[in-house]
């Protein structure tokens, strides 16, 4: 057994899944994969938590946190640094780590998963390299009124700085990216399309297929923010057909501070790197005249400069070996059930004293539900709904020009689902809300 298996292999206490007769998958046992989760036994103001965060960064189960505490109790020593067997084992980890984030999104191998602090960072990345590498004055970038701030500042920022023409595509009145306006935007002139596969504040969860198949007709890179996509449905980077696609570990119940970057290796070879520094050359040469030259180490490790997070690699994998065990189709169905039930059932109780932002349709729209309450300051909703225990996020959320094309001048609430929660939290956040509305109008 070498130390891969040690640290991965936990004993499997639970089953998450119910099966029928005949082993078909009926639905998540949410009751058996909340046990795996410690801090949803907590209170909160003497009520039990309902965590309806998720957006913002998941909760962590009990296999990512022993993987990182294993880690460190066993296997901690610097990587591609050492010859010792700590170094050995710990280098192992990390790279296995690279190698089942590359496997959980069908990229073809460890070259092309790139290890980052998080979305923003990789979005950074590529705007800083392949931007700087391949854009020039009079070029066109293209992104979405529906971004978060770190899918807008990176592109426009290099926009500013090259002298090319930053190009941002409207909504539909349902809540869509409006795919017309987006193919009239496209031209010889595009070189980057950046967009977001799920809108953090919308749900909507846009046609990345299409716009990847669109976008190649004119040869412009496709740009992809997975931050709210890669932790709740099945993601295949080459059934989309996508260059570059970035994402967050601390969303989808790995630990904060990795994050990854998936690239065509093609790409990778051909941009400059990001940092530079240790471990990411293969030799490095000076003269006394001051000259100095290097040559880059292989991929991916040409973009990972310093000494990486390589505990936070270790849990992300730990994280994606339990989101393989449900299922990633098994979670996306979830997800859509409760986002239909919380849907109907704030529809029904509150009708027209809310106001719901978001496609209506399903089957196009992921576990995160927008709204406000009329009337109601949405940060002085959030704080009420923390006097029941439960934990949603209110203003911005990191996309405050898609607030302002909504006309929302305070933000919204955002309400968002992971795998462990359930029917029952829904039915008490929305008396909770009636509660709140029924104080606020007596
Ligand atoms: C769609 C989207 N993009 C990017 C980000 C930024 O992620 P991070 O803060 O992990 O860099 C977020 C975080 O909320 C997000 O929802």
């Amino acid at each position: 057994m070498n130390s891969y298996d040690i640290i991965y292999i936990f004993p499997k206490t639970t089953l998450p899944l119910q099966c029928n007769n005949s082993g078909v998958i009926m639905s998540l046992n949410i009751k058996e994969i909340r046990k795996d989760f410690p801090i949803l036994s907590r209170k909160i103001r003497g009520k039990r938590l309902v965590y309806f965060d998720n957006a913002a960064t998941s909760q962590k189960p009990i296999q990512v946190i022993n993987a990182i505490k294993r880690f460190y109790e066993e296997f901690n020593a610097n990587i591609h640094r050492g010859l010792h067997t700590l170094s050995q084992e710990s280098s192992e980890l990390y790279e296995t780590a690279h190698d089942i984030v590359a496997e959980f999104i069908n990229a073809s191998g460890r070259e092309e998963v790139v290890f980052v602090r998080n979305t923003s960072e990789a979005l950074n990345l590529v705007a800083m390299t392949l931007g700087f590498h391949t854009l020039s004055k009079g070029d066109e970038i293209i992104i979405s009124i529906m971004e978060h701030h770190s899918n807008i500042l990176p592109w426009s920022n290099l926009a500013k700085r090259v002298g090319a023409k930053l190009k941002i595509i409207d909504i539909t009145p349902n809540y869509m990216l409006n795919m017309e306006m987006l193919e009239e935007a496209l031209s010889e002139k595009t070189k980057i399309v950046a967009i977001t596969h799920m809108s953090n504040v919308l749900g909507t969860i846009n046609d990345i297929k299409r716009i990847s198949k669109i976008a190649h007709e004119y040869d412009a890179f496709v740009v992809v923010d997975g931050a709210q996509s890669v932790p709740h449905m099945p993601i295949d980077v080459k059934d989309l057909g996508i260059d570059f696609l970035a994402f967050s570990g601390h969303k989808m119940l790995g630990p904060t501070g990795i994050g990854v970057l998936y690239a065509k290796k093609e790409i990778l070879e051909d941009i400059p790197p990001f940092l530079l520094g240790g471990d990411m050359i293969r030799e490095v040469h000076c003269d006394l005249e001051g000259n100095c030259w290097a040559k880059w180490n292989d991929l991916p490790w040409k973009f990972e400069a310093g000494t990486p997070n390589i505990v936070g690699g270790v849990g992300l994998a730990e994280a994606i070996k339990y989101l393989k065990r449900i299922g990633m189709n098994n979670v996306r169905n979830h997800e859509m059930d409760l986002t239909g039930y919380a849907l109907q059932r704030l529809n029904e109780e509150i009708g027209d004293q809310i106001i719901i932002y978001g496609p209506k349709e399903i089957e196009v729209r992921g576990g995160i539900i927008a709204f406000n309450l009329v009337n109601m300051d949405p940060h002085v909703v959030a704080l009420y709904l923390d006097e029941y225990g439960i934990a949603v996020r209110s203003g911005f959320h990191c996309a405050q020009p898609l607030h302002e094309r909504l006309n929302l001048k305070n933000g919204s609430v955002r309400a968002s689902f992971y795998i462990y929660n359930t029917h029952d939290e829904i039915d008490y956040f929305v008396n909770a809300l009636k509660e709140i509305l029924r104080k606020q109008n007596s």
